[in-house]
């Protein structure tokens, strides 16, 4: 087994190859002077497994393009199964037509990668309206969780906490968390108007006056999402709000956006690679990796 990496998740690629005692080997990736890819691997692949661990962020679309290019090469160079690791998946969100001739993005996206990968494996993929990624991928696909890791981290840095999930779909996290801490949570109904505008309200009372409120998402992209929850914290007298996310994006200045909002901690799994990095999900990949070895 070989693991490399495009250049997104570097740290937790070679981690994972010191845990498991394999090669990892850099990859060299640049331009040309006309912005066409050049990509080399520095290795020979004839007959091994190839294990490409690459977030899909920053930069989405060219993360997305070098990793098409690292598994063709991959393939084309004699390898004999590759394994595509992307902690983050992006695309997922746009899992429909929205509005008429949108392109479905997360198709498009799969489809590529199908074509190229034998397997992908990635940590709480935005699974909305697909019920799981065998949706989308042909190729063996699995879905790892960090709600454990996320629910020990609270339990250890966060005393008298309270959940809460910003949107309706967030129960999967946001139920499973508090109830690894053995806290209350709730979820909050939230309506978007646009990328950049949502409101949310409340559903389900929960005691939060004095609590440590914890919100907790898969993605934090502008941060709107975590800032209206923020508000009915604040709005109920919460002592503080911290926000985990799975993915941190921080897009259009999230980050102090959020600051500007009140949150008194913002903290997010290494799945993207960040200084709000603070909880580490690469047992996980470790763990499920072990079985290819
Ligand atoms: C969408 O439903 C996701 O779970 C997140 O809530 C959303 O992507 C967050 O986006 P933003 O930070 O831009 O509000």
């Amino acid at each position: 087994m070989i693991i490399t990496s495009c250049g997104n998740s570097i740290t937790i690629a070679k981690r994972v190859a010191q845990k498991l005692n394999v090669a990892f080997s850099p990859l060299t990736i640049s331009q040309f002077p006309d912005g066409d890819i050049y990509l080399k691997f520095n290795t020979p692949l004839k007959g091994k497994k190839v294990v490409i661990i690459n977030s899909l962020q920053p930069h989405s679309d060219m993360s997305l393009f070098d990793v098409i290019w690292a598994a063709e090469t991959a393939k084309d160079l004699g390898a004999k199964k590759v394994i595509l690791v992307a902690p983050y998946l992006a695309y997922m969100r746009q899992d429909k037509r929205f509005h008429s001739g949108e392109a479905i993005s997360s198709r498009i996206m799969a489809k590529h990668l199908n074509s190229c990968i034998d397997k992908i494996i990635t940590i709480d993929p935005h699974l909305h309206r697909y019920k799981s990624l065998k949706d989308i991928f042909t190729v063996q696909s699995v879905c790892l969780t960090g709600n454990k890791i996320i629910g020990q981290y609270i339990k250890n840095n966060i005393k008298n906490p309270v959940i809460i999930g910003p949107d309706m779909e967030s129960y999967q996290w946001a139920e499973v968390i508090a109830n690894e801490v053995g806290c209350e949570n709730t979820v909050l109904e939230k309506t978007r108007f646009s990328s950049r505008h949502v409101t949310s309200k409340l559903t389900k009372e929960v005691a939060i006056t004095g609590k440590n409120v914890v919100i907790v998402d898969d993605i934090i992209s502008t941060g709107q999402t975590m800032i209206e929850a923020a508000k009915k914290a604040k709005a109920a007298k919460a002592k503080s709000i911290i926000g985990i996310g799975v993915h941190g994006l921080f897009a259009e200045n999230g980050l102090s956006k959020m600051k500007k909002a009140g949150f008194n901690q913002i903290i997010t799994t290494n799945c993207i690679e960040h200084a709000t990095n603070k909880i580490d999900i690469t047992p996980l990949l470790v763990e499920e990796l072990k079985k290819e070895k």
